[in-house]
């Protein structure tokens, strides 16, 4: 069986992004008679980002609630969070210490925050915690820890997958004796919405505060599709679908039809505005239901706990006797 995994940082609200860019194909993955799937609430993760535990616990709630909500089974897949399994941070270090810092200095994340530390005279490394440089060790460890095979990510994540590749491959050199303790992962990536662009047409993203929330009220997601920007062409005159975001939304969450019917009638001169409201049809249409159930699960946390509990059981029975194995072959072995 192919391992399928990935994982959501628990620092915000699920947006349409996370949803188009992961969650969505890794349910249909998990479907799958011949895959196993991994998915987790990376709330390690979230600690690198915000130092606000309020908002952390509320997002982990959040994320596992929208798991669920979106149609995973958590019998059929292993549903955890990442700080239920201690074995995570011990292979993070176990991979720290074989990972390249030179690997590191390129992740795009830590080159983002040295680029903003620009003043003259200015150290290049003020404000960048060891956390965020790391970050990609740690990601490494989730995914080699269950040997994926395979992982659902966005576009953005890439560079993240190859790192662990890269890492993975270092470890298997120096330890393995022959024997590949890790497999290669490789990202899987969906190209219509690899990058989702939130209202301003950059990518949806929880820090450039553009996005559509999942599982926003019909009202508020009304709002936030109003909010969308548009070049301003007026009611008749014919409009560039495939320059527009607003199209890529419709495209990601279209049937095949509608999305060349929407590209027809754009072309023709549809208003924007009409253009909003068949959008915002589209999408309440689809996400009224798992929102409802989104709701119901939110007001049940012993119960989310209760399916996150179960999920790190089933996920120490792999991690446990791997890491064993792990340990040994770096020399830390028990003396009787
Ligand atoms: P995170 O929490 O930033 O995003 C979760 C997933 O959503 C995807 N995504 C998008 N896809 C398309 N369009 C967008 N605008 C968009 N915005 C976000 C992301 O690519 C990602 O797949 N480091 C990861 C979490 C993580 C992980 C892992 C993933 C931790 N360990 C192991 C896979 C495997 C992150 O911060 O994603």
């Amino acid at each position: 069986k192919k391992r399928v995994l990935t994982g959501i940082t628990t620092t915000g609200t699920p947006h349409l992004g996370n949803y188009a860019g992961a969650i969505r194909p890794a349910i249909e993955a998990s479907k799958a008679a011949d895959v196993e799937s991994f998915y987790f609430l990376a709330d390690y993760h979230a600690l690198i980002k915000c130092d606000d535990p309020a908002r952390i616990q509320q997002s982990r709630l959040e994320i596992a609630a929208t798991w669920l909500a979106g149609g995973l089974d958590p019998e059929r897949a292993t549903f955890y969070r990442q700080s239920d399994i201690p074995e995570i941070p011990e292979l993070t270090w176990l991979l720290t210490c074989v990972a390249a810092k030179g690997l590191l200095n390129r992740a795009h994340a830590y080159k983002a925050a040295v680029d903003q530390n620009t003043g003259a005279g200015e150290d290049p490394d003020a404000g960048i915690s060891m956390g965020l440089f790391s970050y990609p060790v740690l990601m490494a460890a989730d995914i080699l820890m269950f040997n994926a095979n395979r992982v659902p990510v966005g576009r953005d994540q890439i560079q993240h997958v190859e790192m662990a590749r890269d890492i993975g491959q270092r470890f298997n050199h120096l330890f393995g004796g022959g024997r590949e303790f890790f497999v290669m992962p490789e990202a899987e990536i969906a190209e219509e919405v690899a990058t989702l662009p939130g209202l301003d047409g950059r990518k949806m993203s929880k820090s450039y505060d553009n996005t559509i929330p999942l599982f926003s009220s019909s009202k508020e997601l009304k709002a936030a599709i109003a909010r969308i920007v548009t070049d301003s062409r007026l009611p008749g005159e014919p409009k560039d679908a495939d320059a527009s975001h607003l199209f890529t939304l419709y495209k990601a969450f279209a049937t095949a039809e509608q999305s060349v019917q929407m590209h027809a009638e754009l072309g023709a001169g549809l208003a924007w505005g009409e253009a909003k409201q068949r959008l915002f049809e589209l999408l309440d249409g689809q996400l009224a239901e798992p929102r409802e159930r989104y709701h119901e699960l939110l007001a049940r946390p012993q119960d989310l706990e209760d399916i996150l509990q179960a999920g790190a059981v089933k996920a120490r029975r792999i991690a446990t006797p791997f890491l064993a194995e792990l340990r040994e072959a770096v020399g830390l072995r028990n003396f009787a």
